[in-house]
């Protein structure tokens, strides 16, 4: 391998490694950013650059010989799974034992794959999860800025109201009301006029084309629309994908020096190399910057280390769950993918639950409503390290996701006691009505405030810094990127203005 030295390099390209690399780049540092999925800019043989959830193809998961969509079944059918080859896509499920965690893969992480909905978390709840931080500047600064950066809007209500596209919306904001339950309008970094155009027939459709988890062709406005085109355009950053940082020490000259595979589309590494740098900045997600930091601690290139490290993960208490209507509520054969409303009860001091009402877009009547919840789970995982495999493993049990479905289930119960109506039970591979086995929120692993200082300084190394969703304490009571985003504004603002970053 080649041996390169950066002052700054960034590991991951989503929230909290885009954050770093503009503010970076900005500060006129010359920084690399290392993202082991691919760019996703050239259009395939169809023309398109991402496959729609209804046709995928390989482009649609990281290395599988199958799909594996969240719902996996229809009327106990298996006519949502499709065979593909494997290949280098845009959405991984991540199996441990007792928990599957889905994640984004390529240049804008979890932002290719994610529904958009951009939600800053009601105060008193921040304040209970991250009490070392303090919310004044949150919520003066850090949250608007991250909103205003991430181009988050709200759907026209006008509009809202009168589309076929947001039936399944109003429906389930109506069944929500006769349990006496609140609705909100949540923000989206979709572009609603985009959306409409689509809906008036003068744009390509995307989010009403079926087009979410296996990326969006128009309309989102990922990361790499974003932050990570502001990054590039300031001419001090440099991305390689298909890189992923294996492995972390430090040398004696207290520069940190990376080993990174790099890999074709078949997934073979064809070359290993060497990268230094001066400063460190760790975006790859609740998974890998945890992986990445135990992997060091454990084989001892890192010993300094903190126990912290792999503790206090949790799935955001996410929950999904479908329910059927009657045939006089159809929710439309026509849905766009991107969510606009929640149930909000997270005030309900013994079940909080912030549920949004997610799109069941099959192209067809179904019938049905679905919801990701997003409840208080006050349980923990654990991250260990496997030295044999050189892999980590999640450490969360089954019973560890009770929580979240009895919570939930107290939610939806109310609403199917006031509609009349009952949960579906064929949408999960199985007869379970309540999906808690997999998750779209890994939060944890690397806690502000245990792992790393207040501000996601890494405890026992000067130079090194955790900016992503590693950070956070296992729930944050909404869908969490502006949050991840919000925090990583707040550290390179601190880091970039009293740590001597980039002049190593
Ligand atoms: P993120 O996972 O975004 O980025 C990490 C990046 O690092 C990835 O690109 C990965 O490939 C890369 N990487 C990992 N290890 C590496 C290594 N060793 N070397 C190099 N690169 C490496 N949230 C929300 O707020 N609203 C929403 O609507 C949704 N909806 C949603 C739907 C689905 C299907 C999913 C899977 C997730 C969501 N989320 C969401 C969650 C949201 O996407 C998630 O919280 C953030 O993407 C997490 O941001 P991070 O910066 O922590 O990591």
């Amino acid at each position: 391998g080649s041996a390169d030295h950066f002052p700054a390099v960034v590991i991951g390209s989503g929230y909290g490694g885009a954050v770093a690399a503009l503010r970076l780049g900005e500060a006129g540092i010359r920084t690399l950013v290392l993202e082991m999925g691919r760019l996703w800019d050239a259009p395939g043989p169809d023309g398109r650059v991402h496959c729609s959830m209804t046709a995928p193809d390989q482009r649609s998961m990281w290395f599988k010989s199958r799909t594996e969509a969240p719902l996996s079944t229809f009327l106990w059918l298996d006519v949502i799974n499709k065979d593909i080859t494997p290949y280098p896509g845009v959405l991984d499920r991540v199996r441990y034992p007792g928990m599957s965690v889905y994640v984004g893969r390529g240049v804008g992480g979890g932002s290719l794959v994610n529904g958009g909905i951009a939600v800053t978390p009601p105060r008193s709840y921040f304040e209970q999860m991250l009490p070392q931080v303090a919310a004044d500047p949150m919520y003066d600064t850090y949250f608007p800025l991250a909103n205003r950066m991430l181009g988050a809007t709200t759907v026209p209500s006008a509009w809202f109201e009168a589309t076929e596209w947001y039936t399944y919306a109003r429906v389930a904001r109506a069944q929500a009301a006769r349990a006496g339950l609140k609705t909100v309008f949540v923000p989206n970094v979709y572009d609603f006029d985009y959306m409409r155009r689509e809906a008036d027939g003068t744009a390509t459709k995307s989010a009403l084309a079926q087009e979410v988890i296996y990326g969006n062709n128009f309309g989102k406005r990922s990361l790499d629309k974003t932050y990570l085109a502001a990054a590039l355009g300031t001419g001090q950053v440099t991305l390689q994908t298909l890189s992923r940082a294996r492995a972390l020490r430090r040398a004696p000259d207290g520069t940190y020096v990376l080993t990174v595979d790099r890999v074709d589309t078949t997934g073979a590494v064809v070359a290993t190399d060497e990268i230094t740098c001066g400063s460190l900045f760790l975006g790859a997600g609740s998974l890998g910057t945890t992986e990445l930091l135990l992997r060091a601690r454990e084989t001892g290139a890192l010993p300094e280390l903190s126990a912290e490290v792999g503790r206090g993960w949790g799935g955001n208490g996410n929950v999904m769950l479908g329910r059927a209507n009657h045939v006089w509520n159809p929710t439309g054969a026509h849905q766009s993918t991107i969510p606009v409303m929640a149930i909000d009860d997270w005030s309900n001091p013994t079940n909080p639950v912030f549920a949004e009402i997610a799109p069941l877009p099959a192209g067809l009547e179904t019938w049905a409503s679905l919801y990701l919840a997003i409840t208080r789970n006050p349980e923990r995982g654990t991250f260990t390290y496997d030295a044999a495999k050189d892999t980590t493993v999640l450490n969360w049990t089954r019973a560890q996701s009770a929580p979240s479905v009895a919570a939930a289930k107290a939610l939806f119960d109310r609403v199917n006691s006031a509609n009349v109506t009952i949960y579906r039970y064929d949408l999960f591979g199985d007869t379970r009505a309540f999906a808690d086995d997999f998750c779209y929120h890994p939060l944890g692993g690397c806690v502000l405030g245990r792992a790393t200082d207040a501000y996601g300084r890494v405890t026992g190394y000067d130079g090194l810094y955790v900016t992503d969703g590693s950070l956070i304490p296992g729930s944050i009571g909404v869908n969490p990127f502006v949050t991840i985003t919000a925090l990583a504004e707040r550290t390179m603002a601190r880091v970039l203005a009293e740590d001597p970053v980039g002049r190593r």
